[in-house]
């Protein structure tokens, strides 16, 4: 499928932003040690949660959704293992480590081996489970985690502060027995909203969000409800493109204290930003500033999901900005689909500078990556006349119909198929 944009058009109106699916994801996973039904509100209609719900139902979980509402029952699990061909249909699926090795004592899963934006290895994790007393063998391109004793708490100094592995830890600790402590833990807030979870569930966490987290874990844990939070990067990706159109826009439904970084650029890019407690209000110049230096990193800082939709902002801003990319290696890929607008930028190794340009043009664009996609959509709406973007599937992946939310709020886009027909 493709988007089809015809650009130039100030973005203005309210929408109310998606759940994320960076917790989404580890909450549904998570699920699988409540044994019983748990049921997760705001859930996000992504294919990652689609492609998880696979993994989910291949394990033998029974899965329903009505609207943003999904409910798992995790009575009967049948299977330890996640198959190749679910592994490579979402790279994340690495999360459900450390909950299928916590509920069966063992854990097959493929090597997930590179990805679209690095090559995404997973030692820190497989690390963390030899500690937490798993014994970990690679056979055949497959990893085999092995506990029949169940785990045991340990201490665990991350050597850089994963998201994923801080997440599998969690999860796997919440089970086993006695205290583990994790430090330089990734403090993001999906980590927060993963261990509210999971203590509602009668987990003992504690000091999640901060860099040192202490598990004490527990001998069950019960299903709960959970709302999942707003999507911070979705959020940040439709203010972006109110941004670059001058446009004046309205965010309800998110938390603004998770989107420091991102109001730092927006106001050094000179839009006006009003925050609340649950809403964001962002008014854009008819031109935006350059950006001096944006420098991705582990959260508080700015978080690298957002820097390509932030380039796609700055082509057109006046003059030069900078970023450059600390987190992943190969998170450069929409620098040359951005040129085909007109765009002026160029990379070398992990730094990208961005030559402002008065005017971007509709162009035919591929999406290379997810977030490299949602950076095409935001150029695209600026770009004078019409802009294809064509393999939605990427963006399908973390925004939810953005076809809707940005048509409601006045973009000319429409999600059709190759020859132009909707769907
Ligand atoms: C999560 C997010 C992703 C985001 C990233 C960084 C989900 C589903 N995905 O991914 O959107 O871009 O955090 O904010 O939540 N690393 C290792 N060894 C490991 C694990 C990671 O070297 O065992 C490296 C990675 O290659 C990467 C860096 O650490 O360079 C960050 O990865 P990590 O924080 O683990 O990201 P994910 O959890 O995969």
């Amino acid at each position: 499928m493709i988007y089809e944009i015809t650009g130039g058009r100030r973005l203005r109106g309210e929408c109310r932003v998606q759940g994320s699916k960076n917790s989404a994801l580890p909450i549904l996973a998570c699920s699988l040690l409540c044994r019983g039904e748990t049921v997760i509100r705001n859930c996000p209609v992504l294919s990652d949660v689609e492609a998880t719900f696979a993994i989910l139902r291949h394990l033998g979980c029974r899965v329903s959704r009505e609207g943003h509402t999904v409910t798992v029952d995790s009575a009967s699990v049948t299977a330890d293992d996640i198959p190749d061909t679910l592994m490579r249909e979402m790279r994340s699926s690495v999360i459900f480590l450390g909950a299928i090795l916590a509920r069966n004592g063992r854990a097959s899963l493929s090597t997930p081996g590179g990805c679209e934006i690095g090559l995404r290895p997973i030692d820190l994790h497989l690390d963390a489970m030899r500690r937490l007393g798993a014994q970990v063998r690679e056979e055949f391109g497959r990893i085999v985690c092995e506990a029949p004793g169940g785990l045991r708490g340990a201490k665990i100094p991350l050597s850089f502060p994963s998201v994923g592995a801080t997440e599998n830890i969690m999860i796997a600790a919440s089970l086993a027995q006695g205290e583990t402590t994790v430090t330089n833990a990734a403090r993001e807030p999906e980590i927060s909203d993963l261990a509210d979870f999971l203590n509602g569930c009668g987990a003992k966490i504690a000091g999640a969000g901060e860099g040192t987290v202490v598990i004490e874990g527990v001998e069950r844990l019960s299903p709960a409800g959970h709302t999942v939070i707003p999507d911070r990067i979705a959020a940040a990706t439709y203010l972006a493109a109110a941004a670059v159109t001058g446009g004046e826009i309205t965010l309800t439904g998110i938390i603004p204290a998770h989107l420091g970084p991102e109001i730092g650029v927006f106001e050094e890019a000179g839009c006006r930003v009003e925050a609340d407690c649950r809403r964001i209000r962002i008014n854009a110049p008819s031109r935006l500033r350059p950006v001096k230096m944006i420098r991705t990193m582990p959260y508080p800082g700015f978080p690298t999901d957002f820097q390509a939709p932030a380039a796609a902002m700055l082509t057109g801003a006046a003059g030069v900005s900078v970023i450059i990319e600390t987190i992943f290696e190969n998170r450069f890929k929409y620098v040359g689909e951005l040129t085909r607008f007109g765009a002026k930028l160029r990379v070398d190794g992990r730094m990208a500078v961005i030559d402002g340009v008065e005017r971007l043009y509709g162009a035919n664009v591929v999406s290379p990556d997810l977030r490299g996609g949602a950076a095409l959509l935001v150029a695209g709406l600026a770009a004078e006349g019409v802009t294809r973007v064509y393999d939605s599937r990427h963006i399908e992946r973390g925004y939810e119909s953005p076809e809707r939310v940005l048509s409601g709020l006045s973009a000319e886009i429409r999600r059709v198929e190759e020859d132009g027909t909707e769907r």
